[in-house]
């Protein structure tokens, strides 16, 4: 009996002095001091020693028992220490090293476009005014000279909110709101999104940007509008620029024009995106149509304006030679980032 105590004490404290993990000392703990463990085999083996002598092993299993746990206790105490150390190390965190580099952010092509066209016209002397996406009918149609049934109507089917309420079709309406609340001499641009029933395509979107302009007072004329337009051209685009003046139909303008500039894809030759013509339609504009001044509270014998309504996609899409206007729309980076 002593001499199986003293090999098991000798053998645990040397197997604990190796011991390098807590899972390692577990092992230990359970084999010795467990349920099954050795010293508990001999306490309980104490029944078969002669009753004389079992106060003094049991006191001597005892004795050895205390020590060990005391030992276990000691080295797991160190290798916890160690343990939290090597954790500690493993995980620090060198504050000192430069952060993931965050890219700079860049502006969206389009508006990069945008600001440039609203820079030549506050340049000109124009002011920028806003109005609602969601308009009434009465300023989207009815003011400029569309009423309920006009077939002009057609060409710009949208989206009904109401029979008295539409998502605008183009940025026109703010014309209207503007000539109800002011007194000439008026000169404004007004950028913002619009809205149309249109299957989307290389130069077409059901959701797109305009900016509208428009300019009146005493003695304007369509030569007034001509230059104008030319001048924008010429500063968004460079002397090389041409233009091209195409009689056309606006119920709120006349005369009315559509103004093209030589298609960026294919510079003329004819096209996909041009379909074939070499130019591609960047604005509606014209005379403000008399009618549209009376109805809007402007004295129509006094006063005369024009008013034109550019495409900002297409102007951008012109001014970076981008061949598809769905580019604008895709989000992909690689594309995004080349405009800064
Ligand atoms: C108009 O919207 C008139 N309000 C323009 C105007 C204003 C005329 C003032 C007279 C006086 P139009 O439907 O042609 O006209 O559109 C004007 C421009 O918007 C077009 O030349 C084109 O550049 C752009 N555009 C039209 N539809 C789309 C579309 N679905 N996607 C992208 N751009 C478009
Ligand atoms: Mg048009």
């Amino acid at each position: 009996m002593e001499s199986k105590l003293r090999e098991i004490r000798e053998r645990v404290l040397g197997e604990l002095a190796k011991a390098e993990s807590s899972a390692a000392l577990e092992q230990i703990r359970v084999g010795v001091l467990g349920k099954k463990g050795e010293l508990t085999a001999l306490l309980r083996g104490m029944g078969k020693l002669p009753p004389e002598e079992r106060p003094k092993a049991g006191q001597r299993v005892n004795e050895v028992r205390a020590e060990l746990e005391g030992a276990l206790e000691a080295k797991g105490e160190e290798i916890k220490a160690r343990e939290k150390a090597a954790r500690l190390e493993a995980e620090a965190v060198d504050v000192t090293l430069p952060g993931p580099a965050r890219g700079a952010g860049s502006l969206h092509p389009m508006n990069i476009a945008l600001e440039r066209m609203i820079d030549i016209f506050v340049g000109m002397g124009y002011e920028v005014v806003e109005g609602p996406e969601v308009e009434y009918d009465h300023y989207n149609f009815e003011l400029l000279n569309l009423p309920k049934n006009h077939p002009a109507r057609d060409a710009q089917d949208t989206f009904y909110i109401d029979d008295n309420i539409v998502l605008r079709t183009h940025t026109s309406p703010v014309q209207a709101r503007i000539m109800t609340t002011r007194k000439p001499p008026i000169r404004i641009v007004c950028p913002g999104r619009v809205y149309r029933a249109d299957e989307a395509d290389a130069t077409h979107s059901p959701v797109f940007h305009q900016m509208e302009g428009l300019v009146i007072d005493e003695n304007i004329t369509m030569g007034d509008l001509k230059g104008t337009l030319d001048e924008f051209a010429r500063q968004m685009y460079g002397e090389g620029i041409r233009t091209r003046f195409r009689p056309s139909f606006f119920p709120f303008t006349e005369p009315s024009a559509e103004v093209d500039l030589t298609c960026a894809n294919c510079h003329g030759e004819g096209c996909r995106m041009c379909k074939g013509t070499g130019w591609i339609e960047v604005l509606g504009a014209g005379m403000v149509n008399p009618k549209v001044l009376d109805m809007c509270g402007i004295d129509s014998k006094k006063y005369s304006g024009f008013a034109f309504g550019m495409g900002v996609e297409r102007i951008a899409l012109l001014k970076y030679n981008i061949p598809n206007l769905r580019y604008l729309y895709e989000n992909d980076l690689r594309f995004l980032t080349q405009y800064r």
